[in-house]
């Protein structure tokens, strides 16, 4: 650049005018990334958090005690479903219905930050979680089901297969990709009828007219997993907050369509017909144990007592950025 002859150009207005030009770039970009996830990760391809290769898996007994606990999460409904080969306790859902492929899909609610940052603080029940109480809580609420005892083989091997997932991450810190996409909020409530229509358009073909999904051939397990009903996660679970169920479908579902690069629904359309789903019936739970502090709760939390004056309709569907307890969802980090 002609350094001299700039400085003598550059009057304060031509500097105000281009400081002015860099903050809207800034802005529009920072913008177009929140959007756009893949740009997001086009710049930070180095980060891209990637599962180990189940072929590293070691032939030792601690092997063999990993893989058990991945076939348990893919299949979990075969050894612990209504008609398990172990246990009757869960309700036929696999926990890989909702941790997608095997708990390790980029944004797929994977397990890559489990290993790394549990035993933690969980405000949900006031106390230390371990990874034992943190899988017995989906037991017990994805999976509508009773807590397995944390010395079972199958405890033992879900928290290995967890761990050596998350092996390669540092010790509190967690991967860009880790848990669900942090969709972002709508000023306006989310809306079930307009949700049903995103429903019927997209979701119905392989879940059902009426969300309650098909089963699989070998009649133990879901081909399309139900949405709600007696067979879905129960009032309790963390996929009912809307928050969740969106960040979770914005990016993975249809599952049969290119997602990351293209999530095909819009957030509009994710947010709405999580609340026609969450709408729709299903099993009960008694909540009143959860959340001792109760201005710990999260804006989508749906069942009060809340520290606030709002009802529960609006802590289900929103609008949830006018709260006075609503925090912006983290950022992500590029760095
Ligand atoms: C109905 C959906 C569903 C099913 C089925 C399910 N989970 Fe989850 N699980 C969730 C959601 C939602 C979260 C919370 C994600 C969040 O808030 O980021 C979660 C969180 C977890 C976490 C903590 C993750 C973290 O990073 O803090 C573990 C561990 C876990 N689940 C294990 C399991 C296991 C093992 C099974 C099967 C026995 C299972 N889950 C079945 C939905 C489900
Ligand atoms: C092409 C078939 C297909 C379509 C279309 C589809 N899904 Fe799914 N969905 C699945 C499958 C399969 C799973 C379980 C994934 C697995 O086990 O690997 C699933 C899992 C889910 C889950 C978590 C598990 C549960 O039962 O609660 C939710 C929520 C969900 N889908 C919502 C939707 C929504 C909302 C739409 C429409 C926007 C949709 N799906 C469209 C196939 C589909």
């Amino acid at each position: 650049m002609r350094k001299s002859e700039g400085d003598h150009f550059l009057t304060s207005a031509r500097a105000a005018m281009l400081c002015a030009c860099a903050i809207f770039l800034f802005i529009a970009l920072s913008l177009l990334c929140i959007q756009n996830p893949n740009l997001l990760i086009k710049r930070k391809p180095f980060g891209r958090w990637k599962a180990p290769d189940t072929l590293s898996i070691p032939a030792t007994k601690e092997g063999m005690l990993i893989s058990y606990g991945r076939e348990l999460v893919k299949h979990t409904a075969i050894y612990l479903g209504p008609k398990g080969k172990v246990k009757h306790t869960t309700n036929g859902m696999n926990c890989q219905n909702c941790h997608l492929e095997a708990g390790t899909k980029f944004f797929g609610n994977n397990y890559s930050a489990v290993a790394s940052t549990y035993p933690k603080l969980r405000d949900r029940s006031g106390t230390i979680e371990s990874i034992e109480r943190r899988v017995n809580d989906c037991i017990e609420r994805s999976l509508n089901g009773t807590a397995i005892e944390e010395r079972s083989k199958e405890m033992q091997a879900l928290v290995a297969y967890i761990k050596w997932v998350g092996k390669d991450v540092d010790k509190g810190s967690t991967p860009l990709g880790a848990g669900l996409w942090p969709i972002g909020y709508l000023e306006r409530a989310a809306d079930s009828s307009r949700g049903k229509i995103v429903y019927q358009k997209n979701c119905e073909r392989c879940h059902g007219p009426d969300a309650n999904g098909e089963l699989a051939t070998n009649g133990l397990e879901w081909r399309y997993p139900p949405l709600c009903g007696e067979n879905s996660f129960n009032i309790g679970a963390g996929l009912l907050r809307l928050s969740r169920m969106a960040g979770y479908v914005k990016m993975n579902m249809p599952n049969d369509l290119t997602l990351l690069d293209k999530p095909p629904l819009t957030d509009e359309e994710a947010w709405d017909v999580c609340a026609y789903i969450a709408s729709l019936p299903r099993p009960s739970r008694d909540l009143s144990k959860d959340w001792p502090d109760i201005s710990k709760k999260p804006v989508d939390h749906p069942f009060g007592p809340f520290a606030d004056s709002f009802s529960e309709i609006q802590h289900k569907y929103g609008p949830f950025t006018s709260m006075p307890s609503f925090k912006k969802p983290k950022e992500l980090m590029l760095k």
